[in-house]
């Protein structure tokens, strides 16, 4: 009731003064006849009640979400789409309902956690469109979804097998093949199949710019990075780059040497960047060439599959190992409801579901749920921690209102999930579980190190992919990229970022950032980035608390520590968890990594990877490699002459 009463006094007559940007040109402010106190108290009924419609309209889509994707049926698909829209009108209600409020700012200001929400409310994305743009938005993603989803490519055999994607194959044949016909053929064709993601492009930028602008931002690239604090995070991405770079460029200077063992030095040049074709995957995200880049063959680690069906392992008992690795954390267990309704297994009925695994917070304090098809591997045993570790965050932050249930920004949920899987990853920690003996653990220098290329090829290549990937992005939202140079742009952030060039030369008639399908499907990526270099920096922390890591003692390097036990560290991430999004991710990293340590940092992921580092520096000396890229051809023909009147590298 107050709520209504304060809307109309303070709201609804100024909304014309909303309009004037500074506030003062209207003339003076106009008189607030109710004292602060009582606006105060109507915003805090206004945030409780939204708080409130919100979590009971997340509990339903969640609930929907979790049926549909458990049991994928047409039927359920509709349930769930009916209750995504109801939270979206929810949404949507408040966000028009909360920029009312924000006249409140001309005359008072409220207490910082109402504020804080307010303002959470009031951001709103592509959603907060008029309803004939929304709809111009969803179907434009509509329609470069479709191109990406329905792209396939022919197989060059005799006779070709054709209608192979993304999910029935190509996957397997980039990471598999070394046929470099092969290879060329499937990165060209898929990207030629993708190109047509360019027609939509054009309304599709016009589409989140108007979605930026109604949220109050210039452009998309600064509505993406107000979730980090605004423009300055950027550079803060660059710096992190640098300080991975050396790392980088010695990995990439060993795997160009060990693909021109395999292709020989026509293919791949002495001093040029990568073929992005040979790389193992479609994009060069990861480096996916299996045994060919590790250091000493036949030298790793025993494979836990083996052990764990000795030892009579199920899917429930490598979650049960992981909810113990939260209790040795003096950290909450999951509740008896997480066992009979998470799906920890393939159901056994033949009804298809999504296997991928992920963590479900059903937002109503006490639901907390996984959905992971276990086999009895130790990839499975490490993302059973993976998921835990949300499932750990969901609970501690359970006590806060909904919209500061999450954390703090969007890589930091990640982050934390993988921060426990390096300890899930750790010798040390599997020794403790009992699944590889004190022999095989101790002094295995040269499986530590196989161990460490194997998640350098996933970690460390993937960073300038996703950097250059958003960089391409937030430039072409700017406008600082034209539209006669998208393509050739974004070779040139390959070639420089990434290090790697086309197979075949590219030009405008290209369009290959369409190829990845976060392009396509307008999904944020940034999240992924932070996510990669936070993991360190939260290990590193945490493994300080339980006094497991020294810098320069032998004996205590980053890459074997591991969390388990240690009250210490169950203190320090519980304590961070437990303040959900209710202050900055700066705030809340400095709370774990201590004063000063608010800032995105790659050094501690140099310092888990140091024994790799000076390994690639000996290989790299031994074999005279040279370290670093240079041009060795034209990889994209710009259609007009670049700013710099020359064409792309
Ligand atoms: C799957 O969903 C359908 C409704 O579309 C329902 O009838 C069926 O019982 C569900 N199956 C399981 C195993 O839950
Ligand atoms: C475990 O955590 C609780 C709070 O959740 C705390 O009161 C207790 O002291 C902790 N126990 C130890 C041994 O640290
Ligand atoms: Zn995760």
């Amino acid at each position: 009731m107050l709520l209504w009463m304060v809307l109309l006094c303070v709201g609804t007559p100024s909304l014309a003064y909303l309009d004037a940007p500074d506030g003062g040109q209207a003339g003076s402010p106009p008189t607030v006849l109710v004292g602060r106190e009582v606006v105060e108290a109507a915003a805090e009924v206004f945030v409780q009640k939204k708080n409130k419609e919100l979590s009971l309209q997340c509990t339903k889509t969640m609930k929907a979400s979790w049926h549909y994707h458990t049991n994928l049926t047409s039927h359920n698909k509709a349930v769930l789409m009916a209750a995504q829209s109801d939270y979206q009108r929810v949404r949507r209600s408040s966000w028009e309902e909360a920029r009312k409020w924000r006249v409140l700012h001309h005359f008072l200001t409220l207490r910082p956690a109402l504020t804080r929400q307010m303002t959470f409310l009031s951001h709103l994305g592509p959603s907060a469109l008029p309803y004939s743009y929304l709809t111009m938005y969803e179907s434009v993603v509509e329609d470069m979804l479709a191109v990406y989803r329905s792209a396939s490519v022919c197989l060059p055999h005799n006779p070709p097998i054709c209608g192979v994607s993304m999910n029935t194959g190509l996957v397997d044949v980039m990471a598999g093949s070394r046929d470099e016909g092969v290879l060329k053929h499937v990165w060209r064709e898929w990207r030629q199949q993708t190109s047509r993601v360019k027609h939509s492009f054009p309304l599709y930028l016009q589409m989140v710019k108007k979605a930026a602008n109604i949220n109050d931002f210039p452009n998309k690239a600064d509505a993406d990075l107000a979730e980090y604090g605004g423009s300055p995070f950027r550079e803060e991405l660059t710096n992190a780059w640098n300080q991975l770079k050396p790392l980088y460029t010695h990995l990439h200077a060993y795997t160009r040497r060990k693909l021109r063992q395999v292709y020989g030095s026509e293919v791949v040049s002495e001093r040029g960047p990568l073929p992005a074709h040979l790389l193992g995957n479609m994009w060069g995200q990861s480096w996916d060439l299996g045994d060919l880049l590790v250091p000493y063959p036949g030298q790793s680690y025993p494979d836990l599959t083996k052990e764990m069906k000795r030892q009579g392992y199920t899917p429930h008992r490598i979650f049960e190992a992981a909810n113990r690795f939260f209790g040795s954390l003096n950290l909450t267990l999951v509740p008896s409801s997480f066992w009979r309704d998470s799906l920890l297994q393939q159901p056994t009925d033949n009804r298809p579901v999504i296997c991928s695994p992920s963590a479900w917070d059903l937002c109503n304090a006490k639901d907390y749920r996984v959905k992971q098809c276990t086999r009895l591997r130790g990839k499975d045993l490490i993302s059973a921690h993976h998921e835990l570790a949300h499932l750990q965050y969901f609970m501690q932050y359970r006590h806060l209102p909904y919209v500061f249930r999450q954390a703090p920004n969007p890589g930091f949920q990640e982050g934390v999930g993988l921060a426990v899987g390096l300890s899930a990853t750790s010798p040390r920690y599997l020794r403790r579980l009992g699944l590889i003996t004190p022999e095989q653990e101790e002094g295995n220098s040269r499986a530590d190190l196989n161990l460490l290329m194997s998640l350098a090829l996933q970690q460390i290549t993937f960073l300038p992919f996703a950097l250059l990937m958003e960089e391409w992005r937030w430039r072409v939202a700017e406008g600082t990229i034209k539209r006669r140079n998208w393509n050739c742009a974004w070779w040139d952030l390959r070639y420089s970022i990434q290090g790697v060039k086309p197979p075949v030369p590219r030009s405008e008639e290209d369009f290959d950032p369409g190829s990845k399908y976060h392009i396509a499907a307008d999904l944020p990526y940034t999240g992924y980035l932070v996510a990669f270099i936070l993991q360190f920096q939260i290990h590193k922390a945490l493994c300080v608390k339980a006094d497991r890591y020294q810098p320069l003692i032998q004996r205590r390097p980053l890459h074997k520590c591991h969390i388990f036990q240690s009250l210490a560290a169950g203190e320090a991430l519980g304590s961070m968890m437990r303040l959900g999004k209710s202050v900055g991710w700066r705030e809340a990293l400095e709370q774990l990594t201590g004063p000063g340590g608010g800032k995105l940092n790659a050094l501690p992921t140099r310092e888990y990877f140091r024994p790799l580092e000076l390994w690639l520096e000996r290989d790299n000396a031994r074999h005279g490699e040279y370290v670093g890229w240079r041009p060795d051809g034209e990889y994209c023909v710009y259609k007009t002459p670049s700013p710099k009147g020359r064409s792309c590298k």
